[in-house]
């Protein structure tokens, strides 16, 4: 119920304005550290959408995480100038190594894998996050071993 009158609070800020759906989805992922799809249904009448058409935005935004957080959340940059210096390669890494797909949170509550655009630090590319710590030219060696800290 707490969840619900949390909820109900941000609908209720939401409301009225244009193009509410997007804040308003950030604002509850903000408080929650997700959307659950159990508040679709009351977002989805103040702002007289269908719930097919706030799910669709929810699924669409990759950002938009339906379900809890890991305990530890590891975000690999995907932007361009990461991408230029073996991103994609670092997020592939980064799955084996948490045997966790991107998107994803591993079975154990442990961690969620996730893209991201830019973390701000593309003149010392490949950027990760782990948690809400940067670490810039993450070589794979280097991200094995900041991995190791995260993996229970
Ligand atoms: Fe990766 Fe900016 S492109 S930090």
């Amino acid at each position: 119920a707490e969840t619900h009158d949390r909820v109900a609070a941000l609908i209720a800020e939401h409301r009225g304005q244009k193009g509410a759906l997007l804040p308003l989805l950030h604002a509850v992922q903000d408080a929650l550290g997700h959307v659950p799809d159990d508040v679709v249904p009351a977002m989805a009448s103040a702002l007289n959408l269908s719930r097919a058409e706030v799910h669709g935005v929810l699924t669409y935004y990759h950002f938009f995480r339906r379900e809890p957080a890991g305990r530890t959340v590891v975000q690999v940059c995907r932007a361009e100038a990461c991408q230029a210096c073996g991103a994609e390669d670092l997020l592939k890494r980064a799955e084996q190594v948490l045997g966790c797909a991107r998107h994803d949170t591993r079975a154990d509550g442990a961690v969620t894998l996730e893209p991201v655009y830019c973390l701000g630090l593309c003149a010392s590319s490949p950027a990760i996050q782990i948690g809400d710590r940067l670490h810039a030219r993450v070589t794979p060696e280097r991200l094995d071993s900041l991995l190791a800290g995260v993996k229970e």
